[in-house]
């Protein structure tokens, strides 16, 4: 009789579960798949949001705002990272930071060679007059109300001796940092571009760590710029492991596809032959793109760091259409992931400012920072 009821009962909550929510049917001829190809694909958008910063930001989430302040940037570069300014044809003037504002850009990347400027020996003591003109170029950014990253560039020793330029790339920074700590937080620091070669893993996470911890002692909230080895390679950002500091920002350059990018390249090997490389933005180069960002933002999301793309540019050999193309498609999905950027550069091989005529290439800026 138990058993019955039991039976009769199982049969009701059976029979009122299936009337509120009707079995969905196992097998639709219509839900096979339909193979796709890559140029069917719809461009694809980014899946994951950039964090958004706290109703009250703690230190930790104040770090996303800063690195959001650099906002559209361009590099001052071949100039102050040359061995000697102007070596490489670019001289900094007053009036490229004028311009640099008025066209409607935020912040600039100034990249530097301090390793050519500074004694070799203890306490490798940095050239006062070069120092100078580091300051001239800091206070015309902020003077024109551009934020200013300073990047320690091309100390090329120190990529084949790790250790022993350890000591000497910690002294510099030393230095740097005591000279600027009263300088507003509208200045950044990067404590070394592109690390390559020998300084990896290990050898790149403790010496960034030293660096650091360097910098805090006189610039307790500075904005730290630090990137992945292999050339701020974003494949290589899993391997980057940071001290725990509430005032980093990830940075990483996006230089793919590099035949492109670097056709013709005087100081890329056998660049010679991808002369003629165009970039066509088609759906299956857009959607290369977006893996490579998908992969920054996921592992930016994963390990809470707000990125800084700090380098991106076609060189002028590709031909100017692909070039444009290239660097919207490449500004603009930064933009989307909510990365700040740094366009590869103002008025060299790369320069979206032409400083024979005093003026911009239109077709670079408008890709740079869309119609005025
Ligand atoms: C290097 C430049 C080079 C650029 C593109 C930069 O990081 O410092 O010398 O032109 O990358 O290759």
């Amino acid at each position: 009789m138990k058993k019955a009821l039991l039976a009769i009962m199982l049969l009701l909550i059976i029979t009122a579960c299936s009337l509120i929510s009707p079995a969905t049917p196992t097998s639709d001829p219509t839900d096979t798949p339909i193979p796709v190809t890559l140029t069917d694909m719809p461009t694809p958008r980014p899946t994951r949001m950039p964090p958004t910063p706290v109703s009250s930001p703690s230190p930790a989430s104040k770090i996303y705002e800063v690195a959001q302040k650099i906002g559209r940037a361009v590099n001052l570069g071949n100039a102050l990272e040359a061995p000697n300014e102007g070596e490489w044809g670019v001289t900094l003037k007053e009036d490229y930071f004028v311009q640099i504002k008025d066209a409607g850009f935020d912040s600039v990347r100034i990249p530097i060679r301090f390793s050519a400027h500074a004694e070799r020996t203890h306490p490798y003591t940095l050239e006062s007059e070069f120092l100078a003109r580091i300051d001239w170029a800091i206070d015309n950014a902020l003077k024109n109300d551009l934020n200013a990253i300073i990047d320690l560039h091309h100390y090329e020793e120190i990529m084949i001796e790790p250790e022993k330029h350890r000591e000497r790339f910690l002294g510099l920074w030393q230095q740097l940092a005591e000279r600027y700590q009263d300088t507003p937080n509208s200045l950044y620091f990067e404590p070394l571009n592109e690390p390559n070669g020998n300084l990896e893993d290990v050898i790149w996470n403790d010496l960034l760590a030293d660096v650091i911890a360097i910098i805090r002692e006189t610039n307790p909230i500075r904005p730290i710029i630090v990137g992945p080895d292999n050339w701020n390679n974003l494949s290589r950002l899993e391997f980057l492991h940071l001290p725990d500091d509430d005032n980093l920002i990830v940075t990483f350059h996006y230089y793919l596809p590099f035949q492109f990018t670097h056709q013709g390249a005087e100081w890329v090997n056998d660049s010679q032959p991808w002369l003629g490389t165009t970039w066509d933005g088609s759906q299956a180069d857009r959607f290369v793109m977006n893996t490579d960002f998908s992969q920054v933002a996921d592992w930016a999301a994963q390990n809470n760091h707000p990125i800084f793309l700090g380098e991106f540019g076609a060189y002028n050999k590709a031909d100017m259409d692909s070039r444009t193309r290239w660097t919207d498609a490449v500004a603009r999905l930064a933009e989307e992931y909510g990365f700040s950027w740094a366009y590869w550069e103002f008025c060299s091989g790369f320069g979206v400012y032409d400083p024979e005529i005093a003026t911009w290439r239109e077709p670079l800026l408008q890709a740079l920072l869309g119609e005025k």
